[in-house]
């Protein structure tokens, strides 16, 4: 089926059959039978992708558009139509759960809301749109949940929760497709702790968003798997594992790792003394010169708007006269032009600011190898432009994103040497950024302890 664009707005995302069905097995683990034995209930079923492969003893599904409740009706479920945030259930279905709550059935939410969020999204202040004067937005401003209301799948979550309460179901489970972002943010603090006070964590994937047409390769959406605890009660939760799960180039779904998602209530502000910390920062910043996937180029003549923009890269570490230099020595002479034509002549911020003499030994071993492998390729690099003038290495500013390129294939040696570098400042500054502490240390994973260095600091 074709969404128009407002559909798409209004966050109708039918979820990919690869990404129900690894949601299924997920379940599965977690809950034995739950399809023959539970009763499953989906409000936001669209067109019915989250359950239409699979046999159920006891499901129903509800959505907004009528179009969508004749398609699924139309197929045999138990569809009817409605606004989860703002109607009521028809007696038969309200009757109905009491009933199997009684029975001693389990209830399991299998959803995917809809992700619309208020103009201004979660952020303070955030203009009332339709999305949060609903009626359960409505609600949850009476218990200071105001920031969760600006979103719908914020409002679908407080739903379920009360209305499994109300019920009275025993065992309830809640099967989740969301962003992952409200277990982050700051400004979810509230909702969290409202939201696990019932629920426990069971277990979760990730997986790229652009698997949903349309939507942004840049984030991830998250399955998760709940639990209700027998009674309400707070309980801290810090962090929860997420496997991550990508297609590859053949199509295939494979396990890409596992990633912690930590729940953020403050902006830590740094704990340790200020030597420790602007360490921390420089080992930063050069850390950030060589991390390959900063994106950060010097391009030239990029066509923009009827001109041709020259892109400066204000990452790059060395000033221009040494770059001259070094292009007149090799008779570069396309970067000898790019120099030339360099309006104002003006440095790259970062070598304005990088001062070796303060770098850490690991900081510095980087930073060193770094200009040593760029002045060696020097010797190289003209030919490797004229032959490869796509990464643009006659700029004179071309960063570690673009040089990369020819150190590869014509430095391996050298290469290695500094990946290795860059390997071991990294190492550093993972341990570091708890020992800062923009993570608290009680997030430090399980078996390992701070680096000794610090012991005395973190004691104090
Ligand atoms: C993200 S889609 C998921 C659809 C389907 N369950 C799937 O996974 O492919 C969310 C669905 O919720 C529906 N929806 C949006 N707002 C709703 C509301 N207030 N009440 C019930 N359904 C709603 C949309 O029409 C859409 O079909």
């Amino acid at each position: 089926m074709v969404k128009t664009e407002k559909q798409l707005k209004e966050g109708e995302f039918w979820t990919p059959p690869d990404w129900v069905n690894k949601g299924h097995d997920y379940i599965d683990a977690i809950i034995p039978n739950w399809r023959q034995e539970a009763v499953v209930y989906d409000p936001a079923a669209g067109g019915g992708n989250l359950f239409s492969e699979y046999e159920f003893g006891e499901l129903y599904c509800s959505t907004l558009l009528q179009e969508d409740v004749d398609t699924v009706a139309g197929a045999g479920y138990n569809a009817f139509q409605m606004d989860f945030l703002n109607d009521g259930y028809p007696d038969w279905f309200e009757k109905r759960m009491v009933q199997a709550a009684k029975e001693g059935k389990p209830l399991v939410w299998l959803v995917n809301p809809p992700f619309v969020s208020a103009k201004g999204g979660m952020k303070k202040g955030a203009k009332s749109t339709g999305i949060s004067k609903t009626r359960v937005a409505a609600e949850m401003h009476r218990y200071n949940l105001g920031m969760a209301s600006k979103n719908t799948c914020g409002q679908f979550m407080y739903k379920m929760t009360e209305d499994a309460r109300r019920w009275g179901f025993k065992e309830v489970h809640l099967a989740l497709y969301s962003k992952p972002n409200w277990r982050t943010g700051t400004s979810m603090v509230g909702f969290r702790d409202y939201f696990f006070r019932d629920w426990r964590f069971k277990g979760a994937f990730l997986f790229p968003a652009a698997e949903f047409k349309g939507c942004s390769p840049l984030w991830a959406v998250s399955f998760s798997v709940w639990s209700m605890a027998s009674k309400r009660g707070v309980i801290e939760v810090k962090s929860m594992y997420h496997d991550c799960w990508k297609r590859d180039d053949d199509g295939v779904i494979e396990k890409t790792g596992v990633k912690r998602i930590y729940c953020v209530e403050e902006m830590p502000t740094p704990i340790v003394p200020a030597e420790i910390y602007d360490e921390f920062e420089r080992d930063s910043l050069i850390y950030a010169l060589y991390e390959g996937k900063n994106n950060c180029t010097a391009v030239r003549d990029v066509p923009f708007k009827k001109t041709l923009v020259r892109v400066k890269n204000n990452t790059f570490w060395r000033k221009i006269k040494y770059m001259k230099k070094a292009a007149e020595a090799v008779g570069f002479d396309e970067m000898l032009l790019d120099i030339k034509s360099e309006p104002n002549q003006t440095e790259s911020y970062m070598a304005t600011i990088i001062k070796p003499e303060v770098l850490s030994t690991e900081a510095k071993n980087l930073y060193m190898l770094g200009n040593a492998l760029l002045a060696k390729s020097m010797a190289t690099r003209q030919a490797f432009h004229q032959a490869n003038p796509d990464y643009n290495l006659h700029a004179w500013d071309a960063g570690y994103y673009q040089l990369k390129y020819l150190w590869r294939e014509n430095y391996p040696v050298e290469y290695e040497k500094l990946r290795t570098a860059f390997k071991k400042l990294q190492e550093k500054l993972v341990k570091n950024v708890y020992v800062v502490g923009f993570l608290p240390m009680t997030f430090w994973e399980a078996g390992s302890t701070p680096p000794d260095d610090y012991k005395d600091v973190l004691d104090g």
